[in-house]
């Protein structure tokens, strides 16, 4: 288990804007070069524009280039696991095909997954790379 991923996503789990749920996640993810992208979860008073953790974080690296990831840590600071929305699993499922989920509590609670288990028969539709 990638625990240097976990500690940034439980620093980045710190930097939510949830005034509406007050429910904070801190997501982070790690390119294939070893590259660190962090990301928390942003709220709105309009609600249906709140943007989940994982996809700050995915968002981040993609515009930045980058391309190929490794592992995605997500972090609540909670007694259970989190389990990403799936929105954020047909996000990950096309931007990041092939890394590790690794779902964590900060008290060291974790469980991971391949993208394939979170989101099975994912819809994807053809296109040249
Ligand atoms: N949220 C995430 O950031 N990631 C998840 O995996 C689940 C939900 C956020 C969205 C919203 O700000 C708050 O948690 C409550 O739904």
């Amino acid at each position: 288990m990638d625990k240097e991923l976990v500690n940034v996503a439980k620093k980045a789990l710190s930097k939510a804007y949830s005034p509406y749920s007050n429910y904070k996640v801190g997501a982070a993810l790690r390119t294939k070069e070893g590259k660190i992208y962090d990301g928390c979860n942003i709220e709105n008073a309009s609600f249906g524009l709140t943007v989940c953790a994982e996809r700050v974080a995915l968002f981040k690296a993609l515009s930045e280039g980058e391309k190929e990831f490794t592992e995605l840590a997500v972090v609540i600071d909670d007694e259970i696991l989190p389990s990403p929305c799936g929105a954020c699993r047909q996000v990950i499922s096309e931007l990041a095909p092939n890394a590790s989920i690794i779902l964590a509590t900060v008290n060291g609670l974790y469980k991971e997954y391949s993208v394939e288990e979170l989101l099975p028969n994912a819809f994807k539709l053809d296109k040249d790379d």
